[in-house]
């Protein structure tokens, strides 16, 4: 019989069978899927975990601290973090293509992760990684028959043979909605358990051209203001995710005050989904769309216009990029 008690102990087992005494890691991406993963393989081998926390400056507001303080209360994990900020900021200056984006920032990931694994590794052999794959992952990277590879997820993978990892990935036959209630399960708290999805890729991928540090500030308090609104209208749990996306690379006229702008347009981009394969646009109550574009035409200087798009998934998908 199928209850999310047994999904635990299953994998509990099934970590421990493939682990025995050995050691892991596991890079927590501030999203909802590593943090399961993480303490799914900490109820499993406890300390014998380390886990990576790669800062590289393209979170939400308040995430770094989510993890530092709330995930660590909730789990006892043992925790580094890297701050990577400067790194991705120079990696990523002057590219605006979408793919190219998402491979830097991989690329970068892995490197950073790379030399944090070295250094854990040299304290006492590590053989395991940890990863937070979903089903969904391994058929949109093209990992089931036949699926095209539609945008290049970024996950930690493809580390080199001198690290010879074995993969943990405790997660790979779940979907979304089976991870939270693991989640949930092992003790997490609500607000890491329904957190919205956030791609590995993070804000990177919702600035529609340049990743400057500039521009991130813009979006990560755009961002930061619709959720305030989203949440204090009780609609976390209603919609899937809420991209807000930065058009860094569009400018249009305005009038504030007695005073002509020319800023940049926010897209919200709230959708509903049972797995994210497929979504749908959510009617969100007009009051709650006029307090997160006033509030942000108000308070976030750069933005001069707020816009929501309207389209389910396919065609668009739900990121854009
Ligand atoms: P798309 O844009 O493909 O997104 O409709 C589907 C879901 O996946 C999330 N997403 C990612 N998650 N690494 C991730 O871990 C990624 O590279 C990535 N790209 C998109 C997206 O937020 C949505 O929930």
């Amino acid at each position: 019989e199928w209850t999310v008690a047994s999904i635990v102990d299953d994998q509990v087992r099934a970590i421990r069978a493939q682990v025995g005494d050995g050691r892991a890691i596991c890079g927590l991406s501030g999203g909802v899927d590593s943090a399961v993963a993480a303490a799914l393989v900490q109820r499993a081998i406890g300390d014998r975990l380390t886990c990576v926390f790669v800062d590289h400056g393209l979170l939400r507001a308040g995430e770094r601290t989510q993890v530092e303080r709330d995930f660590v209360a909730a789990t006892g994990v043992k925790l580094v973090t890297v701050d990577a900020r400067e790194r991705f900021l120079t990696a990523l200056a002057g590219v605006t293509d979408p793919e190219e984006k998402r491979k830097i920032i991989g690329r970068e990931f892995i490197r950073v992760f790379e030399q944090a694994a070295r250094d854990i590794k040299a304290e006492g052999g590590v053989d395991f990684l940890v990863q937070g794959t979903l089903y969904p992952d391994v058929v949109e990277s093209g990992g089931g028959a036949g699926t095209a590879n539609i945008k290049s997820h970024h996950n930690v993978g493809g580390l080199p043979d001198d690290l010879s990892f074995q993969l943990v990935e405790p997660l790979r036959t779940l979907f979304k909605d089976e991870v939270r209630r693991v989640g949930l399960e092992l003790g997490l708290p609500e607000t890491i358990v329904h957190r919205q999805p956030f791609p590995g890729p993070g804000l990177g991928i919702r600035i529609i051209g340049e990743v400057t540090a500039g521009n991130l500030e813009i979006l990560r308090a755009a961002d930061a203001i619709a959720r305030e609104e989203l949440t204090s209208a009780g609609l976390d749990r209603d919609i899937w995710q809420c991209p807000v996306v930065l058009l860094a690379d569009v400018r249009s006229v305005g009038v504030q005050g007695d005073g002509r702008t020319y800023g940049h347009p926010v897209v919200l981009r709230p959708v509903s989904s049972e797995d994210a394969m497929t979504a749908d646009w959510s009617r969100l109550p007009y009051d709650v769309l006029e307090r997160i574009s006033t509030r942000i035409t108000n308070e976030v200087h750069e933005v001069n216009r707020v816009v929501l798009d309207i389209t389910s998934k396919p065609p668009g998908t739900i990121e854009w990029e």
